[in-house]
């Protein structure tokens, strides 16, 4: 599971502007997905202040690991096993992404493009595909 050389390169380019506004992508992202999937809300914690900044620290650490996502593959599947304790069922992947890409092109704005879009919506794809194995480990 990886991404081309440009998926990696545009995922690089587009982090520069992410990555000193991590704070405004948390906020964005809690925002879209509780509005488009209200009913996830009770599923997270009524102050998101700590969540908030270990999705902050997480998409620094998978952003500057594009290019070797394998080597995070098992460090994902222990968060994918966690994630079994927070209620995230496998059906939830796809609007957790999605609301998370929307976030992004938010926060950077006109520079945002359909390569990235693309790019981001890979790399959140293979994300899932690790922590979803871990979930499944850890139901076993
Ligand atoms: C690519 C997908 C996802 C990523 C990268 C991600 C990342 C994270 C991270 C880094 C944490 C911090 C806690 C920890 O390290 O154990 C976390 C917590 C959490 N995640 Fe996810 N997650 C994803 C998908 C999901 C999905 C599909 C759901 C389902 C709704 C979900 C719900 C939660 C909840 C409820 C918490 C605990 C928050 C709290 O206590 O308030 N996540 N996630």
């Amino acid at each position: 599971m990886s991404l081309s050389s440009i998926e990696v390169r545009v995922i690089n380019i587009s982090f520069r502007d992410i990555e000193f506004k991590l704070e405004e992508f948390e906020d964005i992202f809690y925002t879209k997905l509780f509005v488009s999937a209200p009913h996830l809300r009770s599923l997270f914690a009524e102050d998101l202040s700590t969540q908030r900044s270990h999705m902050g620290e997480a998409f620094n650490l998978f952003a500057k690991n594009a290019e070797n996502i394998d080597e995070m593959g098992d460090m994902l599947k222990d968060l994918g096993g966690r994630h079994t304790e927070y209620g995230a069922d496998e059906d939830l992947y796809p609007i957790v992404c999605s609301s998370m890409v929307e976030a992004l092109s938010e926060v950077v704005g006109s520079s945002w493009t359909q390569e990235a879009h693309e790019a981001w919506s890979h790399f959140l794809e293979i994300l899932s595909q690790y922590m979803i194995e871990g979930t499944r480990l850890k139901l076993k």
